[in-house]
């Protein structure tokens, strides 16, 4: 037998393992003054790449105005309770029909926040009958709802429509015995890599199988499709997801999310999701500053035009200049480089010190053993010379790291160096 805290003290995690050298720098920096393509980072102005700020709507004035006066009539605290019990209120029915009306579905419930609504709803939707059939890459609040399901579950390696055609047959015969249903659930777009999931492809297996499809679409609600409808509009196949999941966390700059879906599935999770009964409902201003958020998200399209002007630029600039960013098709850029975690660690203190450039690092475990990635957020309110001035700096550490400049035994200790 061992003491709890004694055995967390021996092991901290993949992550936690390095929080004394990396904590306040590579873990938890702190990004302050105004919110916009250029931030202060200890002390010293940055060209910033990661922020959830998709359309650059975290300080627009008239966003700002609204949380403001928000804020000022209602204060943090109404409503006072679960929406249930004593939280209901007009503006969250009046967001709710307008998200749903956006989403092309019948009705929608807010989540108070998105990650903790996705694991609840798929928590709330199955029982033991039932199966789950889901994208091996899928976010961590996907996982955590499968791992709250007490039925079966199969997984299908990333987007290999192939294989979750195998995983079907044995998930409706497995169904057949059970007397249960099917949900698959995916994702619009891969919040790391930035491709969409096969949506149409997804979609078209309908004809073949009788299952109903869940779609997170954190990444690609107000990003994707011609109105910002979010990644099922980009594909031609909204009306084939069933229950659509976003996030106000990316393109709103807000917090909290909803799931849209036919009026009854919607009256059901209102009635059953454990995560909204048995917690108190989004406060009055986020709900106000939501609406106005959409409001400028449908009226003004110039905001996504600006941002995909930024990440057309972004991405097509990397390509030509050599870097592998993979498969993205969406906003999230992922730039690949080849090195240890050490010498990832040089290369980030390089990049942020001497070009001020600040962009977060994502290492095993992640992403495999020797993988170093770059993952870049592009915002409306990034400017082509941000872009360029971007690939310029990442050529030359690249160049670097490739010429041996970054090698190290252990990774750099900016609290004790
Ligand atoms: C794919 C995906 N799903 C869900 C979430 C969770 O959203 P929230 O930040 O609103 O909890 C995120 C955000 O990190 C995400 O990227």
């Amino acid at each position: 037998m061992t003491d709890l805290f004694e055995k967390i003290s021996k092991n901290r995690g993949p992550l936690g393992m390095h929080a004394k050298e990396s904590h306040g720098y590579f873990t938890f920096p702190k990004l302050e003054g105004e919110i916009s393509n250029r931030m202060v980072f200890r002390g010293k102005e940055k060209l910033v790449w990661s922020l959830n700020n998709y359309l650059g709507l975290a300080n627009h004035p008239e966003v700002r105005k609204a949380d403001a006066e928000a804020a000022k009539q209602y204060g943090l605290a109404l409503p006072m309770g679960a929406r249930m019990m004593s939280g209901e209120s007009d503006n969250h029915i009046r967001l709710e029909k307008e998200l749903a009306a956006f989403e092309h579905k019948e009705d929608a419930i807010l989540l108070n926040y998105g990650y903790q609504g996705m694991v609840s709803a798929i928590d709330c939707l199955v029982d033991r009958h039932d199966i789950i059939v889901y994208d091996s890459e899928s976010h961590a609040c996907i996982i955590d709802g499968v791992r709250l399901h007490m039925g079966k579950r199969f997984v299908y390696p990333h987007n290999d429509i192939a294989n979750l055609e195998k995983q079907l047959e044995r998930a409706t015969k497995l169904a057949q015995e059970t007397g249960g249903a099917i949900l698959v659930i995916t994702e619009g777009v891969f919040g790391m890599s930035g491709d969409q999931g096969k949506l149409k492809e997804i979609v078209a297996l309908k004809k073949k199988f009788h299952f109903r499809l869940f779609v997170d679409d954190a990444h690609g609600f107000g990003t994707m499709g011609k109105t910002g409808a979010g990644t099922g509009e980009e594909q031609g196949v909204q009306d084939g997801i069933d229950i659509y999941f976003g996030t106000f966390a990316k393109s709103m700059a807000l917090i909290g999310g909803f799931i849209a879906s036919d009026a009854q599935i919607v009256e059901y999770l209102k009635y059953n999701m454990r995560s909204q009964i048995f917690a108190k409902s989004l406060p009055m201003p986020l709900v106000i500053g939501a609406l106005k958020r959409l409001e400028l998200l449908k009226s003004q399209p110039e905001l996504k035009n600006n941002l995909w002007k930024v990440v057309n630029a972004l991405q097509n600039g990397l390509k030509s200049a050599g870097f592998e960013i993979g498969n993205t098709q969406s906003p999230v850029t992922p730039v690949y480089l080849n090195g240890s975690i050490p010498e990832a660690t040089k290369l980030i203190y390089d990049l942020r010190e001497n070009f001020d450039v600040f962009c977060s690092m994502v290492v095993y475990p992640v992403v495999p053993k020797g993988i170093i990635l770059l993952r870049l957020i592009p915002t409306a309110v990034h400017t082509l010379d941000d872009v360029n001035y971007t690939i310029d700096s990442f050529s030359k550490i690249k160049n670097k790291l490739m010429s041996g400049e970054y090698r190290a035994e252990r990774i750099v200790d900016v609290n004790h160096s």
